[in-house]
């Protein structure tokens, strides 16, 4: 059972968030709203922390899976590091309390203003993910006068067995370097006097679902760290990146987080780096529900249409993965199931959240998207002019607001009609 499956429970038939109602935060906070559970992302994260205690190991939550100052300040208070791939997280990281020495920074595009502010907060690590940026980062820190800390990413050609726009480490990908290229690239890294080797590096795909891919990356990089061993060159951590997945519907079982521990404590046996986790959806995915009102039933010729006050610009992943996300209703009626399209308001055929989904439905009734905390909020956009959801943490009793709806002015305040 995920954390998510105990805290958001029905009491009485109607859908809380711990110990408060959702209906009260929409009456409150309106819709369409997301609403975290401050005890399952802290229990995603113990549990996480827990699997791995037999080996020193250091998380570093995916920021890119959700980012709201809050859930940062939580992971922080907890213990946790973070992975970031932009200059914009870096500063969420350190506005939310994170530390910069707990910092990595992956991506392929690290620009210089994004290299140099990273040197200058000190962060722990650069995943380098090619040759020329090794070099430019090594001339930053030359100009600053300070040495950098980097890891390569190695791209272990390992089929994650996700949907394909989600698989980073098969050879058609544009992350990390190529296998075959790490050694020589590792040992260009140590001749630069601006860089020290801190690690290693891979990321193979987000929504894993089998432990299989995730040794098989293991083994691919341990045979390159026996290698660089070899060579002289001693590495202080490995970092196996995040994608542990999570379950979205009823008949998935993707591995637990004890068989994913157990296949990489198995395959580290012995060595003493420590062990580097990025992970983002595990955290955050299932301690999130997208709270949306039913607005007009539609009933067409071929379909029955549920228009929600959701849509795609505030969840994407149906769209651009046909994504299955559980969509559940808030107060759960007796009343006889039809099958829905639950569309959102967008100008868009693509714009669905759900099809065919088997539900009493009345207009006004509130809905909820569960499994919605990772690459919900953090995927939106303003698309039709849609001011972006408020966000709230429930804590107990308590709702905390942590972001507040947009307004519709700030969507434009930016935009300058030439006079
Ligand atoms: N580390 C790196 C270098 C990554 O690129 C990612 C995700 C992670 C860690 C975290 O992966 P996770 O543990 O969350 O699987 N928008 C997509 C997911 C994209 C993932 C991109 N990289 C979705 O909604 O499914």
């Amino acid at each position: 059972m995920s954390a998510g499956d105990t805290a958001f429970t029905y009491r009485h038939n109607t859908l809380f968030a711990e110990d408060v109602a959702l209906h009260d935060i929409a009456r409150q906070h309106g819709t369409p709203c997301y609403v975290y559970s401050k005890t399952a992302l802290t229990s995603a994260y113990r549990g996480f922390a827990a699997a791995f205690a037999p080996h020193a190991h250091l998380i570093c939550y995916a920021v890119k899976a959700n980012p709201n100052l809050a859930i940062l300040n939580l992971f922080a208070k907890l213990g946790s590091g973070f992975d970031i791939v932009s200059g914009g997280e870096m500063a969420r990281v350190i506005a939310a309390g994170g530390d910069p020495g707990k910092i990595v920074f992956s991506g392929v595009g690290k620009t210089e203003t994004e290299i140099r502010d990273a040197l200058n907060a000190g962060i722990l690590c650069f995943n380098v993910e090619s040759p020329s940026e090794l070099e430019r980062i090594n001339r930053i820190a030359g100009e600053l006068n300070k040495v950098a800390p980097v890891s390569l990413r190695v791209n272990p050609d390992v089929d994650a067995k996700t949907h394909p726009y989600i698989a980073t480490g098969l050879k058609e990908n544009k992350f990390g370097v190529a296998y075959g290229d790490a050694l020589a690239l590792y040992r260009r890294a140590r001749d630069l006097k601006n860089l020290k080797i801190d690690g290693i590096d891979c990321h193979i795909g987000s929504q894993l679902t089998e432990v299989a891919p995730f040794s098989a990356a293991v083994e691919r990089v341990l045979a390159l760290v026996h290698a660089l061993n070899s060579d002289g060159i001693e590495l202080a951590h490995i970092d196996l990146g995040g994608g542990l997945g999570i379950q979205y519907e009823p008949e998935e079982a993707p591995c637990s987080i004890e068989e994913y521990a157990a296949a990489i404590l198995k395959g580290v046996a012995g060595r003493k780096e420590t062990l580097m986790f990025e992970p983002g959806r595990y955290l955050v995915g299932d301690a999130g529900v997208l709270l949306t009102r039913v607005e007009y039933l539609k009933r067409g010729e071929d379909r029955n249409f549920a228009i929600v006050d959701a849509a795609m610009n505030d969840l994407m992943r149906p769209a651009l993965y046909q994504a299955w996300h559980d969509i559940v209703p808030v107060d759960s009626r007796p009343n006889a199931l039809e099958a829905w399209e639950i569309v959102g308001p967008v100008c868009e055929s693509g714009d669905f959240l759900g099809r065919g989904r088997k539900l009493a439905l009345k207009e006004g009734d509130l809905l909820a998207i569960r499994s919605a905390g990772a690459y919900g909020m953090s995927m939106s956009s303003n698309y039709n002019t849609r001011a972006r959801a408020a966000e709230v943490m429930v804590d107990g009793a308590n709702a905390h607001l942590i972001r507040k709806r947009e307004t519709l002015s700030a969507l434009y305040a930016n935009e300058i009609v030439p006079k």
